[in-house]
């Protein structure tokens, strides 16, 4: 972790189960230090591979990331950068569930972002048929050989108060999925289907950042940053990747992480 001093450092940094944790005091100062660390290892993705791909959180954390990174004072390259998403609602762009639709608004919309380079998950197509096009999409884009999965430089993830992470629900069909990028999947307790990454495509990724902010997610995280490990249940602890995890916690979402 090196962003710029001036800027507020975490109030902890902690280590649970092999992923690092940092907490600090509000979102606010989340946000800018997460922001800048993240410039930095775009700019480095680019000077190391020539690109740097990065997948997308959905839901509701995330917005006020995506609008720090497209507030300017941050230089992305836009120009070598592929952003792709983690998951989607079955809905189409600008239905207000859409997570492109929350990201193009809070970031993809004013940023310099190739329009080629932003691969938006069909939402509105059939799910069967959108996952397998986005599979082939990353595939092409990515060189993948038959079998192989994606190395993203960067994922970005959050968690919902029952564990799931992406749209890997527990107890949800596309949790067993070992050899599949994105699948749908069908989420019984919400009455949908989903389209998502799958969990060996999130380990795959060269990092991988979780998103936790505000009170109400005090419980949870207390849970799958405990001792108890149980992917089954909590489905966000199945997220390893080669480099720790990191987790990013504001310490009103973090008060029952010790
Ligand atoms: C989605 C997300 C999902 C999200 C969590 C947390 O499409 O909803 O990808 O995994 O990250 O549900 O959502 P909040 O950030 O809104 O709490």
């Amino acid at each position: 972790m090196s962003a710029a001093s001036e800027h507020r450092a975490p109030t902890r940094v902690l280590q649970r189960s092999g992923a690092l944790v940092v907490v600090f005091a509000d979102a606010e100062a989340l946000v800018d230090y997460a922001a800048r660390e993240l410039a930095m290892i775009a700019s480095d993705c680019v000077d190391e591979h020539g690109r740097f791909d990065w997948v997308l959180a959905g839901g509701s954390t995330p917005e006020d990331l995506y609008r720090r990174i497209a507030g300017g004072d941050l230089s992305l390259p836009w120009a070598r950068t592929h952003v792709w998403f983690g998951d989607e609602r079955c809905v189409g762009p600008d239905d207000p569930q859409s997570n492109y639709r929350m990201a193009h608004a809070a970031m993809l919309g004013t940023a310099p972002a190739r329009a080629a380079a932003v691969h938006r998950m069909k939402g509105e197509q059939d799910p069967a048929r959108a996952a397998r096009d986005y599979e082939a999409e990353i595939r092409r884009a990515c060189q993948l050989s038959a079998g192989g999965f994606p190395a993203f430089d960067l994922t970005l993830l959050g968690v919902g108060e029952d564990g799931h992470t992406a749209s890997l629900f527990p107890g949800t069909p596309a949790l067993a999925v070992r050899d599949r990028i994105v699948v749908e999947n069908a989420v019984a307790k919400l009455a949908t289907t989903r389209l998502t990454m799958t969990m060996p495509t999130l380990c795959h990724s060269r990092r991988a950042w979780i998103f936790a902010v505000g009170a109400r997610k005090v419980a949870i995280l207390k849970d799958v940053l405990g001792a108890t490990r149980d992917a089954a249940r909590w489905p966000v602890q199945g997220v390893r990747t080669a480099r720790p995890v990191v987790w990013w916690l504001d310490e009103a979402a973090a008060a029952g992480v010790v």
